[in-house]
């Protein structure tokens, strides 16, 4: 999932997409269009959940969008296993450890995924519309390698 204006969250997410095994059943979507109810539904073994830092504030929307996500696996008494978060910025990737931290720790308290990855993706984009730094491009490759031994995929 990603929070997109611009479409660079967008393109890492189809970049993590594609470093996924193909045999696998894969799903892209907007958290402002993709209802969370149709992810609760899929019940995924894993959620890669993005967002975006903007105004200096973290990933507002894909908080909210995984509170309603939490609710609706609690309805269906359901969990999805494994959970890992990205964010994009144009800020450098030091001064958004705390976002990192902060996005981090506020998905863990979502008791419906029972298991996050420790680090979350970071990807810097040009100045405020992007694109990704040439720079980024080999970290979704490394993310998924590490995701899929720890979710054991
Ligand atoms: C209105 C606005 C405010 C932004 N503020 C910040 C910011 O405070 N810090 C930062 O690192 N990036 C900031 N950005 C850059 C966004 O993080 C970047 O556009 C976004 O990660 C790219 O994702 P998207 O193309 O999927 O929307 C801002 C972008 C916009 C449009």
């Amino acid at each position: 999932m990603h929070d997109t204006q611009h479409g660079n969250g967008k393109i890492l997410a189809e970049m993590l997409a594609k470093e996924l095994p193909s045999n696998y059943d894969v799903s892209v979507g907007d958290v402002k269009t993709t209802p969370a109810i149709k992810v609760a539904q899929e019940t995924p073994h894993l959620l890669i959940l993005g967002g975006a830092i903007r105004k200096f504030q973290g990933p507002k929307r894909t908080n909210k969008w995984l509170k309603t996500l939490s609710h609706e696996l609690t309805i269906t008494n359901t969990t999805i296993p494994y959970g890992a978060g990205t964010l994009t910025h144009m800020m450098p990737p030091d001064a958004t450890n705390g976002y990192r931290k902060r996005f981090l720790k506020n998905v863990a308290k979502s008791p419906t995924i029972t298991s996050w990855y420790g680090e979350c993706l970071s990807t810097q984009v040009r100045g405020i519309k992007g694109p990704i730094l040439e720079s980024e491009f080999e970290k979704p490759k490394q993310f998924i390698k590490d995701i899929v031994a720890w979710a054991q995929l």
